[in-house]
């Protein structure tokens, strides 16, 4: 039992602590279990979840960057329907399960979180908006502020649940995004996803991936990350969910002092499967050392120069 308040409320998701893993990074949460005892953090993301089953994108879908990852998924997954009957059942019932949303319509989006809002076991639900409209000639929804706003509109109409949004780093102005989801009722905003980035094999001067472009991510954009959630915090109330490049406990607590309410653990997953319990226990020992009862109290303290 930990003598620190470690709990903290992500718009409407009491977290037990401020640490969860990220979509895409981790599963469906079961994959780790035999690392980690999920109920050790704070909670999960699943990977992004579709009407249909999706085969993704041919390989090579990854490649190891200096400092980082390139990842061309193509937001392979089993389905909102396999999630629900095979995935979700296996987790046990204390961890807290936060389902990701993805769609390319509009419609598609609000259907997969009506079918997710309908299980007692989904605690909130995360839009994924970093997905390129096919009508709107493959712009990323989360790139262009009335797209997104028609997408935030469309699934807080379909759920009544916690709704966070995962905003596209890919953009010029962040907290004009943050803003506009604010605007349309979102509970609380994730921040970043990858950003989109190119690598080359100078031999074969071909790509390294073969969907030619990749989403960048690791320790290579926990800089940017930073920053974002800085400027996203400024602009609006509701809390943000800080995400980039975080695999120690250092990391996590540079997102709490620059404005985010809770942390999500991505890419370290795969160097260190047990990367986000010890991203958790961290964040303890150093409320500890800073004789912090709660560590709701860090969240927002950066101190600017005068
Ligand atoms: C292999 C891989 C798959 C991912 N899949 C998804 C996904 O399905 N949905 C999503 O919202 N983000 C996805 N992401 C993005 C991560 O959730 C996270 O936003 C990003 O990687 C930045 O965090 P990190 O640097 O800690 O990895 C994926 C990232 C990686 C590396």
């Amino acid at each position: 039992m930990s003598d620190v308040d470690l709990r903290v409320d992500l718009g409407g998701i009491a977290l037990r602590n401020p640490v969860l893993t990220a979509s895409g990074t981790f599963g469906y949460g079961t994959e780790f279990a035999p690392f980690l005892d999920l109920r050790r953090l704070g909670g999960i993301v699943t990977k992004s979840l579709t009407l249909e089953p999706r085969g993704g994108n041919l390989p090579p879908r990854i490649a190891e960057t200096r400092g980082g990852m390139l990842n061309a998924i193509g937001l392979e997954n089993v389905g909102v329907e396999a999630f629900l009957r095979e995935k979700l059942p296996a987790l046990h019932a204390d961890v807290v399960v936060v389902a990701s949303v993805f769609g390319t319509e509009i419609e598609h989006y609000a259907e997969v979180a009506r079918r997710l809002s309908a299980s007692e076991r989904v605690a909130g639900l995360e839009v994924n908006a970093s997905c390129p409209h096919v009508k709107s000639g493959g712009i990323e929804f989360g790139q262009n502020p009335n797209l997104l706003a028609e997408l935030v509109r469309a699934v807080r109409r379909a759920s009544t649940r916690p709704l966070l949004v995962k905003l596209s780093p890919n953009v010029t102005s962040i907290a004009e995004m943050a803003r506009v989801c604010e605007g349309e009722g979102a509970d609380a905003l994730s921040l970043i996803n990858t950003l989109q980035a190119l690598d080359v094999d100078i031999e074969t001067r071909r790509p390294v991936l073969h969907n030619v472009l990749g989403g960048l991510s690791g320790p290579a954009i926990l800089p940017i990350a930073l920053r974002m959630v800085w400027q996203a915090s400024r602009a609006v109330a509701i809390p943000i969910c800080g995400i980039g490049g975080i695999g120690t406990a250092e990391d996590a607590i540079k997102f709490l002092i620059c404005g985010a309410t809770a942390v999500q653990v991505g890419t370290a997953s795969y160097l260190n499967p047990m990367a986000a319990g010890e991203v958790a226990d961290g964040i303890a020992e150093y409320a500890r050392r800073h004789g912090l009862t709660r560590i709701a109290d860090l969240v927002g303290t950066l101190e600017l120069p005068r």
